[in-house]
């Protein structure tokens, strides 16, 4: 096994704490050819930091970034902080001559996304974005089934994500619901990168959008006894126009935060005339497959743990968010070590601008409220 590769996290938060775990169980991947390790960790926040004290393989541990960029012992960072700091310390990392696992949306805004792809392109690194949920067996099935053009004349295509932890008012206002650290684009920032990253994959880029956007909850409790704005977009819902094979298809993105009764639930599903597709991690090992025939039946699959780089875990299995987050690693890692093939790889730094030129104009339609070209 070749490496290790020695990973750093710039921000222990939510997801900083999820890839310690993913690469914590590296061994998972069966038979993967390089090894990839956490060896260093920063976070402003002494809480944060201290939760990474128990993980093994940590040699060091730092509230400035800096420290670790200034590392010979560092490789690859991946950096989880919150909006308005991506392109200071995505610029930063790259500068110091590291390869980036970014977070989405990849920048605040579509000129902030602009800016970090030519600093990408000019540095020469290795550079991709995290989106996790494409890598689940049921979205790797939808992948292949479009490939394999089974379904007819296309007819439209539904992707989503939906939250509903937003639901509750009292849930103290965070970054993520406020414009100045998430972004105008709001929700769409927090969830569209997902919801984009497979139809941007299979080449559907929308060509124009027609947004609804909705601020539903306009202030929150600020977690000091006193109420604080929440000023970001909650949901979000944009009917857009894309080119499938020389047709111009609907294609709907939902992007949710108050969405009843959905914890993380993100799907797709495309239709065509003589078949069509669904996948939800709702249901995280079922498959839905229409074919054309004389009654209307969709199919039910079960699909176990069919994962895109073999692993250890029995094929017979359920597959959940750390399993597709660490697929995802592992398509990081070997890729830049050119050992990706065929395999899905991760989202790239074009992708995410895609995804930002969509929110861009979504904006722009929402204000107008007109159809507008993407
Ligand atoms: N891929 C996914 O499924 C997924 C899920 C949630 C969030 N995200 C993305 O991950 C990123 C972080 O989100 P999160 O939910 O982990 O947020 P979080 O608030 O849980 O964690 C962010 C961390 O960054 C730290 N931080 C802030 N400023 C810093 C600085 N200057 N240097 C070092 N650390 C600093 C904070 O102290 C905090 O611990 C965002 O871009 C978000 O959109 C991705």
């Amino acid at each position: 096994m070749k490496g290790p590769v020695r990973v750093g996290i710039i921000g222990g938060g939510l997801m900083g704490r999820e890839t310690a775990c993913a690469l914590g169980r590296w061994f998972a991947l069966d038979g993967f050819p390089v090894r990839a390790e956490l060896v260093a960790v920063c976070d402003v926040a002494e809480d944060r930091r201290e939760w990474f004290r128990n993980v093994p393989g940590v040699r060091s541990i730092a509230a400035d970034y800096r420290e670790m960029l200034r590392s010979g012992e560092v490789d690859v960072i991946y950096v989880a902080v919150p909006h308005n700091l991506h392109e200071r310390i995505y610029t930063d990392v790259l500068e110091a001559g590291k390869d980036l696992l970014a977070e989405k949306p990849f920048g605040i805004d579509l000129p902030a996304a602009g800016r970090l792809i030519a600093a990408v392109r000019s540095s020469g690194r290795f550079v991709r974005v995290s989106s996790e949920f494409t890598f689940l067996p049921g979205a790797q099935r939808v992948v292949n089934f479009v490939r394999g053009q089974k379904f007819g004349i296309p007819l439209e295509v539904r992707a989503g994500f939906w939250h509903s932890s937003d639901l509750d008012p009292d849930k103290p206002v965070n970054w993520k619901r406020q414009t100045s650290t998430c972004g105008s684009i709001g929700v769409m920032g927090d969830l569209g990168m997902h919801v984009l990253h497979l139809p941007l994959r299979l080449g559907w880029k929308p060509k124009r959008v027609h947004a609804q956007l909705q601020k539903i909850y306009t202030m929150r409790p600020d977690g000091k006894g006193g109420r604080a704005p929440c000023d970001t977009w909650d949901n979000a819902i944009l009917n857009t126009d894309v080119d499938i094979g020389g047709a111009e298809v609907p294609m709907r993105l939902e992007m949710k935060r108050l969405a009843p009764g959905e914890t993380n639930t993100w799907y797709i599903e495309v239709l065509g005339t003589d078949g069509g597709i669904r996948f939800t991690t709702k249901e995280p090992k079922t498959l839905w497959v229409f074919r054309r025939g004389k009654d209307q039946v969709w199919e039910r699959i079960d699909l176990g743990f069919q994962s895109v780089f073999p692993a250890v875990t029995g094929g017979v299995f359920e597959p959940g968010f750390p399993d597709c987050f660490l697929q995802m690693w592992g398509a990081f890692i070997a890729e830049r070590e050119g050992l990706l093939g065929e395999k899905f790889g991760c989202a790239t730094p074009e992708e995410a601008v895609s995804s930002h030129e969509v929110f861009a104009a979504a904006l722009r339609s929402s204000a107008s409220r007109k159809s507008e070209p993407v």
